[in-house]
């Protein structure tokens, strides 16, 4: 039986050769680890698009028409500012009556507060001043604001519906849906 004898050369040369494979293992496993990642990467982002694409950007606003509470929740010649964030509106009662004011300058649309001490609407962009009914009376606002369809509901509520909006200017506030007699 001959014995094969291995030469320190030929040692050396297979050494070689391992390594070379193992460098060529590692760098395959290398790769295929990114392949993997960039594929990953590319799928999530296209699902979060079809996600998006299904659930698109809604602006919830609020309802167009609601109610307010009976009529005697209102005291006489007062300002109810409850529902100026929640609905954009000013509930008014004066002596006879109850209607719904539009928190909208008529200038250029920003929301003006109502000064109680002082007895009106006050808008904070170029001043203009609204008194209780509405009526501007100074700064650059050109009309009063606008108000809002009012009536009864069938449990004694007050339902605004701003679907319906009453112009001084134009004679509208004449309308019997423009304010409630109470
Ligand atoms: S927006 Fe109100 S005064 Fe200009």
């Amino acid at each position: 039986m001959s014995e094969e004898k291995i030469t320190p050369a030929a040692a050396v040369g297979a050494s070689t050769q391992n390594s070379e494979n193992e460098i060529g293992r590692r760098g395959f496993f290398k790769w295929l680890t990114v392949g993997w990642i960039a594929f990953g990467a590319a799928t999530g982002g296209f699902f979060t698009i079809m996600i998006r694409f299904l659930f698109p950007n809604v602006l919830f606003e609020p309802p167009q028409t609601f109610k307010i509470g009976f009529p005697d929740d209102y005291a006489k010649n007062t300002v109810d500012i409850r529902f100026k964030k929640s609905f954009n509106v000013w509930v008014v009662r004066d002596e006879e009556s109850i209607f719904a004011l539009s928190t909208v300058c008529t200038h250029l649309g920003c929301t003006p507060n109502w000064l109680q001490t002082e007895g009106k609407f006050k808008c904070p962009c170029h001043g203009s001043g609204f008194r209780m009914t509405g009526i501007n009376f100074e700064g650059p606002a050109p009309r009063p604001l606008e108000r809002y369809k009012v009536s009864l509901s069938n449990d004694g509520q007050i339902l605004v519906d701003k679907t319906k909006s009453f112009k001084w200017e134009k004679g509208e506030w004449e309308n019997s849906e423009s304010f409630l007699i109470v």
